[in-house]
């Protein structure tokens, strides 16, 4: 079939968030080009959904081709990793340069930097974006982090600009993140912080539930609460949603019901993997994967699980989990909380930001910090009030060196690390794990420390190693004769 070129953007790969995708363009005004390597797919979209707004059904890749407008803007919604490359490289064949291809899932960016330097040999300019906001923010307004040349954002920013979601000040979610794989970097440090802040609320909500002896759906009014103030976020509104729920078959708290392994696609451990690399130090982070990798090591569970706890003998039976504060004691508890919560959410995101700034001098692409917060305001999972607050801390400053020396930032940590510091020693106390916190609190401290114990480690390694130190009172590089005289030596 001849195809006339009337569309502006296509889409191919019709699954979930491929067709809220496409629904969400139609419904802004684009006509878009549908492809599925399963054709009933498309037909399925095209009947449900079709007076949405203008769609142009194809049943081959040469006609999805054929039916967009020049320069042609064409998004690939399909499973990450291999599948991606042969969809890529099929469509590669078919585009001309000058063309956009997108690569719209949660690719590592590193294979987009190594898909966007291939293509733009032939002339093709390739986009990897992260999207974020899940199925419902793909179809009513998601936060998009397009990476890809300059000249690919002129041809593809307008459409995106249209269906993204809309921060308080109206703006759109998205902006052109930098070139080749930054786009999917953004999108991969934006998970890393969304595992850390979803480990933060884990530890504030089993904290509630064990040593204050809260129901869930009293933890849930507590949440709810929270999202009234600074704690104003996303994943504290869903969190009182969850824990409101009742499973219908039992009539228990749904979360009582859930199993407790959690599970992850990998883009947090990426995060990590990458923050090594880097040399970026991304403890909230970390600890966010271990805990999840730790909640699913059964075996490792069940031989510990005889472990003594506080004021536990070894062996005995595990006391039962009873409410250990009077009741005078729980709302100052639970204040405490929202105090630690708060504190090692702001640390997460500097840390989040440590990685951002890392990887746009590693790889020369001269992220705007604040921008990244700005696109982060709405539509993603990890949207929360502070983010404009952070935003603002970049636009003003673009240099800061961590978000820590924001003043206001700074200072809020100051008052709130009394109650950081008693939430962390009571959770230790009460044996309830909380390495997000406790962890946000030992990088706090470590950063402010005025001496660290590295000093000691140095010496160590010159001991064992002869891997040198330096010195606080002279420039230069020393190595002491452990084994004879105990001279220093200059080496360098
Ligand atoms: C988003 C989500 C999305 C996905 C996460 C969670 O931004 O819309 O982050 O990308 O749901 O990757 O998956 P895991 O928790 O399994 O990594």
């Amino acid at each position: 079939m001849i195809m006339t070129a009337s569309a502006q953007i296509g889409v191919t790969g019709l699954a979930v968030m491929g067709r809220n995708l496409a629904r969400n363009f139609a419904r802004n005004g684009c006509t878009v080009a549908l492809h599925n390597r399963t054709e009933a797919r498309t037909r399925e979209l095209v009947a449900e959904f079709g007076d949405e707004g203008a769609f142009v059904p194809t049943t081959s890749a040469r006609e999805f081709v054929a039916a967009l407008r020049r320069p042609r803007c064409l998004m690939v919604m399909v499973k990450a990793g291999g599948p991606t490359d042969a969809v890529i490289e099929e469509f590669a064949e078919l585009v001309e340069p000058g063309d956009v291809i997108v690569d719209g899932g949660n690719a590592h960016f590193e294979d987009t930097r190594r898909r966007e330097a291939a293509l733009r040999e032939r002339g093709i300019h390739f986009v990897g974006t992260g999207i974020s906001g899940g199925e419902e923010g793909a179809l009513l307004g998601p936060s998009i982090m397009p990476g890809g040349s300059a000249e690919s954002y002129q041809a593809l920013g307008p459409l995106l600009e249209r269906i993204a979601a809309r921060a308080p000040d109206g703006t759109p979610c998205t902006a052109h993140m930098g070139p080749d794989g930054a786009g999917h970097f953004v999108k991969m440090v934006h998970n890393g912080i969304e595992y850390a802040d979803m480990q933060l609320i884990a530890e504030a909500y089993d904290l509630l539930r064990k040593v204050a002896g809260l129901a869930p759906a009293e933890i849930a009014d507590v949440f709810r609460s929270w999202n009234e103030g600074r704690l104003d976020s996303y994943l504290i509104e869903i969190t009182a949603q969850v824990l409101t729920h009742t499973d219908a078959d039992t009539g228990r708290p749904f979360v009582d019901v859930v199993a407790d392994r959690a599970e992850q696609k990998g883009t947090g451990r990426w995060t990590v993997q990458t923050a090594l690399d880097l040399g970026v130090p991304v403890p909230g982070i970390a600890q966010a994967v271990f805990a999840r990798s730790q909640s699913g090591h059964t075996a490792l569970r069940e031989a510990a699980a005889s472990l003594p706890g506080p004021h536990q003998d070894a062996g005995a039976a595990r006391p039962a989990v009873s409410a250990r504060l009077p009741e005078a004691e729980k709302a100052r508890f639970a204040e405490q909380i929202e105090q630690s919560l708060y504190a090692s959410k702001v640390i997460s995101y500097a840390q989040g930001w440590d990685m951002l700034r890392a990887g746009s001098a590693e790889y020369g692409w001269d992220i705007e910090l604040s921008s990244v917060a700005a696109v982060w305001r709405a539509g993603c999972i990890i949207r929360a009030a502070l983010l404009d607050r952070i935003r603002a801390a970049f636009a003003e400053r673009p240099g800061l060196p961590t978000l820590l020396a924001d003043p206001e930032f700074g200072g809020e940590l100051g008052r709130a690390q009394e109650a950081w510091r008693d939430t962390v020693a009571t959770a230790a106390r009460h044996g309830v794990p909380t390495p997000g916190m406790s962890g946000a609190l030992a990088y706090y401290d470590g950063l402010r420390a005025d001496r660290l114990p590295a000093a000691l480690t140095q010496a160590q390694r010159d001991y064992f190693g002869a891997h040198t130190y330096q010195r606080t009172d002279r420039e230069g590089t020393y190595h002491t004769r452990w084994g004879g005289d105990r001279r220093e030596t200059r080496t360098d």
